[in-house]
């Protein structure tokens, strides 16, 4: 018995109905989960990423690109008879500050990515040096470097002209500065150790004060 000219039954419609409309709001749910999933992978990507590629957008792009084995290797060489503290100026993953740690300076790295901070911190306390190191999330050109008696930077050409200059005013005269892969554009170096990408330079802030000294008054200086 029908109580509709199409010959379904009101009871029949009704469940029908009910059927839809429950799927509809199935389907409206699974959007909402599928929306929130889709932005909040994208948002996480968005943080994560952001502190990476930001560098790159600055006026001097310094990327990170972690010191090779044989680099870390050759710094620790040209500073082994020094102690006391030692910065990594931009630290990276902290791979600079913790090796020095293990060595017995005590190490702080400053790093603009928090990133690669909070990673920095959780290596050296799975390492057993969290206590010899620090990492300040810190932009190299707002921090001043004068309490550090070792200076570590594996920078960029573009920025050591520029970095010179800050050391040179920054730095004690008891100071050493080693560079990685690119040396400093016209401080003379003390010592050099390793090959290729893994040059380092050290330098003596006696001796590029003195320089500096020697330019500002007409002098020039030959080693
Ligand atoms: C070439 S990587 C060297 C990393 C580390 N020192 C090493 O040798 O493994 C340079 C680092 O400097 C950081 N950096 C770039 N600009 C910076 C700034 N203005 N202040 C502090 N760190 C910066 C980058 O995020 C990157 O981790």
């Amino acid at each position: 018995m029908s109580d509709s000219t199409d010959g379904t039954s009101m009871l029949e419609k009704d469940s029908q109905m009910n059927i839809s409309s429950g799927h509809t709001g199935k389907m409206k749910r699974w959007g909402l989960i599928a929306t929130g999933i889709v932005g909040g992978s994208l948002v996480a990507l968005y943080a994560v990423a952001t502190p990476f590629v930001a560098p790159a957008l600055r006026k001097v792009c310094l990327p990170f690109v972690p010191a090779t084995p044989a680099q870390i290797e050759n710094v620790l060489k040209v500073l082994h008879r020094r102690t006391g503290t030692l910065v990594d100026i931009g630290s990276g993953d902290g791979r600079i500050v913790i090796a020095a740690a293990k060595q017995g300076f005590r190490a702080v790295g400053f790093e603009l990515n928090p990133w690669l901070v909070w990673y920095s911190r959780y290596k050296a306390w799975r390492e057993g040096v969290n206590h010899r190191t620090s990492f300040y999330i810190s932009d190299l050109w707002k921090v001043s470097f004068s309490q550090y008696s070792n200076v570590v930077i594996f920078g960029v050409p573009q920025m050591m002209a520029q970095l010179e200059e800050k050391l040179q005013r920054d730095l004690q005269s008891s100071a050493k500065v080693v560079a990685c892969r690119f040396p400093f554009p016209t401080w003379e170096p003390d010592n050099t150790a390793g090959e290729g990408i893994d040059t380092v330079w050290v330098y003596d802030a006696r001796s590029f004060k003195m320089q500096q000294a020697g330019s500002e008054h007409g002098v020039t200086t030959k080693n």
